[in-house]
């Protein structure tokens, strides 16, 4: 199979479920829920929940019965997107193609939204009744270290802290660790958690996930830096307007593709004792090289 009808197929997949799970619009709450449903479906790439659900099928696993958790990932990393974008962090008037969500429902419709799509991920993978409670328990405990503060609210802390400063190459590597590849690495260990991983299993995809997460933070800067909003559907160039400690600031565009490189290339090691199994999480690495969204 190729890759592109593989994530065009989950993507339908993660896109009905999340509509299921998701309140509808005009229940108890009818501005917030349109506005969780508004950001929710703007057409995201749904990599976080793709990646949980390609890691259990590496491990030979159905992933069908799970698709709670993966979507509980793909709500955590959308209110930090309407989070991201508000005036008081990165200021930003389009998101996934579309108007961000202060802009549609105001701002603090959209931290509301984010606050509730933060609290259903969490009542989404509780409420998992196909899988044992000690697997929800692991599972509410690595979204919630990868969501904090030693994860995404941390990295997003010092992200914002570090704007109009020259960061020196440590702290880059850990705004981008905290912010984006602990999530990124909690969705391959959540794909581990529910599969029943051993703990060498488990190691190596969380060197996947954290090496994966990396490298496409550093493409994200990169997208920033030279890529096209019709592509990315988000401004371009807005990174070095706000001073953003970012890979192509720092290191410049070509060593910032190197390094990028390198991190997929760790990721896709990774994987070696899971043969052929793994072929969608080793393509998503590779892919990320010249991703162009
Ligand atoms: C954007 O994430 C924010 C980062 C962590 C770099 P994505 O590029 O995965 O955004 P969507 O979900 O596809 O819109
Ligand atoms: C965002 O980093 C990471 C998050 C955790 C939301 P950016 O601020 O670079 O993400 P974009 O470029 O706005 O998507
Ligand atoms: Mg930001
Ligand atoms: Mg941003
Ligand atoms: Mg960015």
């Amino acid at each position: 199979m190729d890759l592109q009808f593989y994530l065009r197929d989950k993507r339908k997949i993660i896109k009905e479920a999340l509509d299921r799970l998701l309140p509808p619009s005009g229940a108890t709450a009818p501005t917030v829920h349109e506005s969780m449903r508004y950001s929710i479906f703007a057409g995201g790439k749904r990599l976080r929940p793709i990646l949980c659900i390609a890691t259990l099928e590496a491990m030979g696993k159905d992933s069908s019965p799970y698709l709670p958790a993966a979507c509980a990932l793909e709500l955590m990393h959308t209110y930090s997107l309407i989070h991201d974008d508000l005036p008081a962090m990165d200021d930003d008037d389009l998101r996934r193609g579309k108007p961000t969500n202060h802009k549609v429902f105001g701002e603090a419709v959209a931290i509301l939204a984010g606050d509730a799509l933060l609290t259903l991920s969490f009542e989404l993978i509780a409420s998992m009744d196909v899988a044992p409670e000690a697997v929800r328990v692991e599972l509410v405990r690595l979204l919630a270290r990868a969501g904090g503060t030693e994860g995404l609210v941390g990295g997003q802390a010092l992200d914002l802290s570090s704007e109009g400063k020259d960061v020196i190459a440590e702290t880059l590597d850990l705004i981008h660790a905290r912010k984006t590849a602990a999530l990124i690495e909690a969705s391959a260990l959540f794909g581990a958690v529910l599969g029943a991983a051993s703990p060498e299993e488990k190691g190596s995809l969380s060197r996947y996930g954290h090496s994966l997460g990396m490298a496409f933070q550093i493409t994200d800067d990169l997208l920033d830096a030279v890529g096209a909003q019709e592509k990315t559907g988000k401004r371009v160039r807005h990174d070095q307007a706000a001073r953003k400690a970012t890979y192509p600031g720092l290191h410049g565009v070509e060593e910032s593709r190197r390094i990028a490189k390198e991190y997929v290339e760790t990721a896709v090691a990774a994987l070696e004792s899971f043969g052929g199994a793994a072929w969608v999480l080793r393509e998503i690495a590779r892919g990320l090289i010249d991703r162009e969204r």
